[in-house]
């Protein structure tokens, strides 16, 4: 990163005027009402890489106060700030797709963007979902996404290596099982690829249902312990779209404790992710009936059933849950993100 004497006696000295009368007029009509939240207690240090969140995703509003890289993440040289005056500052933006398209966010085109600055177009849906995004034609230096080629990869759960034994057998993680095949949808909708294999899977094998479409609302304390009693989880993503692999594989399925029969993408690209004996594809099988029988023939054979949770013994689930060590991880990547870049048509790139 470039940076000079200048940049950091500027910056210390409008931080210190901002925060004796900044905090005292921004906080001053709040101070009445509960706990308003303190501003600029970001320690800024222009040696480091300034990653500027211009909103939080979904309104959620996570704090940054003192080094929230270094202390939550162990991520030096990291400054991640949310307050959008730092723009100057700022040595990447990153801006969350879904309340550009919704209108409730626009871009600052009207700022002057300093010349290494860059902008970071953040999505993890899948293109099915994104909105219109022809308008953000030439705006974005970099994306950060679920997808492999992304310049920010970003996906929704990834296998990391046990780095010690656990003294573990298969068998002692797989859970106590008492249903055949389960599935949890909010978003039911007949069109749905999906919805047309559940409905001839049921009349092979008994499919448990759950979720909002059901009227059998599953909460974070009923969820796991639902799906751990089904010997698979049909984690059927709600479009299929390269690398659109969600917490349906990740955190149902592989954290839950049930085989994960995925439909999505093709295998290859679950096999880039995961080994190839922790799942089952749906286009394995020529047709639905030939699946259901499977699953049925699977769940009896205990050996081969337990084969599907051999990868236990070698890795661990980790879930990107936190938005902030998302953006805190760009720092350590800046290096190879050196180079200029735009997006002239994200449009394109989003459906190739
Ligand atoms: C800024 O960070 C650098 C590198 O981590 C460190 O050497 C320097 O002391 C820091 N400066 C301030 C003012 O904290
Ligand atoms: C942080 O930056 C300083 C100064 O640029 C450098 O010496 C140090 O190795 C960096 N630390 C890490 C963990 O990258
Ligand atoms: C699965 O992957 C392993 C190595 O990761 C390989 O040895 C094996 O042949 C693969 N099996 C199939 C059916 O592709
Ligand atoms: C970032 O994108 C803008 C176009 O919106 C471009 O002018 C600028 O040179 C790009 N910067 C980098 C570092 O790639």
């Amino acid at each position: 990163m470039d940076f000079c004497c200048h940049r950091w006696t500027l910056l210390a000295a409008s931080l210190a005027c901002l925060t004796l009368f900044g905090s005292l007029l921004t906080q001053w009509p709040s101070l009445m009402q509960m706990s308003p939240r303190p501003a600029l207690q970001v320690i800024i240090n222009t040696t480091n890489t300034i990653v500027l969140v211009w909103y939080w995703p979904f309104a959620s509003s996570p704090s940054v106060e003192g080094n929230v890289c270094r202390e939550r993440f162990g991520i030096h040289n990291c400054t991640l700030v949310d307050d959008q005056s730092l723009f100057s500052q700022a040595d990447f933006v990153i801006f969350h797709n879904r309340e550009l398209i919704q209108s409730q966010q626009r871009l600052p085109v009207h700022l002057t963007r300093p010349q290494e600055q860059r902008w970071v177009w953040l999505s993890l849906e899948s293109p099915a979902h994104n909105g219109n995004l022809k308008p953000f034609a030439g705006h974005f230096n970099r994306t950060m996404s679920y997808r492999r080629d992304a310049d920010m990869y970003v996906p929704y759960g990834r296998l990391v290596p046990h780095d010690f034994g656990t003294g573990l057998t298969v068998e002692d993680y797989i859970p106590k099982k008492s249903s055949l095949a389960c599935w949890v949808v909010s978003n039911y909708a007949p069109n749905h690829k999906r919805t047309a294999v559940y409905n001839t899977l049921k009349t092979i094998i008994p499919v448990d249902v759950y979720g909002g479409a059901f009227n059998k609302h599953l909460d974070d304390q009923t969820l796991l312990p639902t799906i751990s009693g089904c010997y698979f989880y049909l984690a059927f993503e709600n479009s299929i779209s390269r690398d659109y692999i969600t917490e349906k594989f990740w955190y149902n399925s592989l954290v839950g404790g049930a085989v994960p029969v995925v439909l999505g993408p093709p295998r290859e690209q679950y096999e880039a992710v995961a080994p190839n004996d922790s799942f089952i594809h749906v286009d394995d099988f020529s047709s639905v009936e030939e699946l259901g029988e499977f699953l049925r023939k699977l769940a009896e054979d205990k050996q081969r059933y337990a084969s599907y949770f051999n990868w236990r013994l070698k890795y661990t689930v980790k879930r990107f849950a936190d938005w902030r060590e998302r953006f805190c991880r760009i720092c350590p990547k800046v290096s190879s993100l050196q180079t200029q870049k735009v997006y002239d048509d994200l449009d394109a790139w989003e459906w190739k």
